[in-house]
């Protein structure tokens, strides 16, 4: 019988939780995806040995291995081609997509950021700074955007999001382990929608 399940690949850079809770949510639900390929900026992170420990392909590609960006970027592209990607999930993954992957894979790339978009994203607002940066401006929500990804940093249409509430005694750190928690519910069930949309999308 032909696999007609989605291909994903992930990219990311550090830890991979994000990584690990859409892998266990594939092989829980089950969905109709699999995530076949790693891409990192970074040799060795947490996501790359959870690639390798999981059978998953992992690779390598960073700008610094390569002469010029167009080869740094044909290098991506081939990665993706080569293990038949149909979707790409970034979780953190802490470079810009080159504009010619985000044309290459139109409205097929999701992120995943740590604060409720359009607030608080843009260049500069990742990790520990999106939530100092919602704490001075008293903010009483927070939460987690999962989004498409195009050109500009954290500007794609938005497909799910997550609020939790702030706390009086919150700092930077305690809220960032509850938005953590929170993508780490909400990553899974923005792919599930986006996988509908997919099929609905190719059905047309
Ligand atoms: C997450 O907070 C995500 O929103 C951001 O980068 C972080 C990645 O964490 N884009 P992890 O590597 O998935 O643990």
């Amino acid at each position: 019988m032909p696999n007609n399940k989605t291909r994903l690949a992930v990219f990311c850079s550090g830890t991979g939780s994000n990584f690990r809770s859409l892998h266990k949510a594939i092989a829980e639900k089950p969905l109709d995806a699999e995530i076949v390929l790693c891409i990192s900026n970074r040799s060795r992170c947490g996501a790359m040995e959870y690639a390798r420990e999981n059978g998953i392909a992992a690779a390598h590609i960073s700008e610094k291995q390569f002469v010029s960006f167009d080869e740094f970027v044909a290098a991506m592209l081939d990665a993706l081609h080569m293990h038949g990607v149909d979707a790409v999930m970034l979780a953190g993954y802490m470079r810009k997509v080159p504009d010619a992957v985000v044309a290459a894979y139109h409205d097929r790339i999701l992120n995943i950021h740590p604060a409720l978009l359009p607030k608080f994203g843009g260049e500069g607002m990742y990790g520990i700074h999106v939530h100092t940066a919602v704490l001075a401006a008293g903010e009483t929500e927070s939460g987690a955007t999962v989004h498409l990804v195009n050109e500009e940093y954290d500007k794609g249409r938005i497909v799910r999001q997550e609020r939790i509430p702030v706390l009086k005694e919150d700092t930077p750190e305690s809220l960032a382990e509850r938005v953590l928690a929170c993508e780490h519910r909400l990553y899974p069930a923005a792919l599930e929608t986006f996988l509908e949309e997919l099929k609905a999308a190719q059905a047309q």
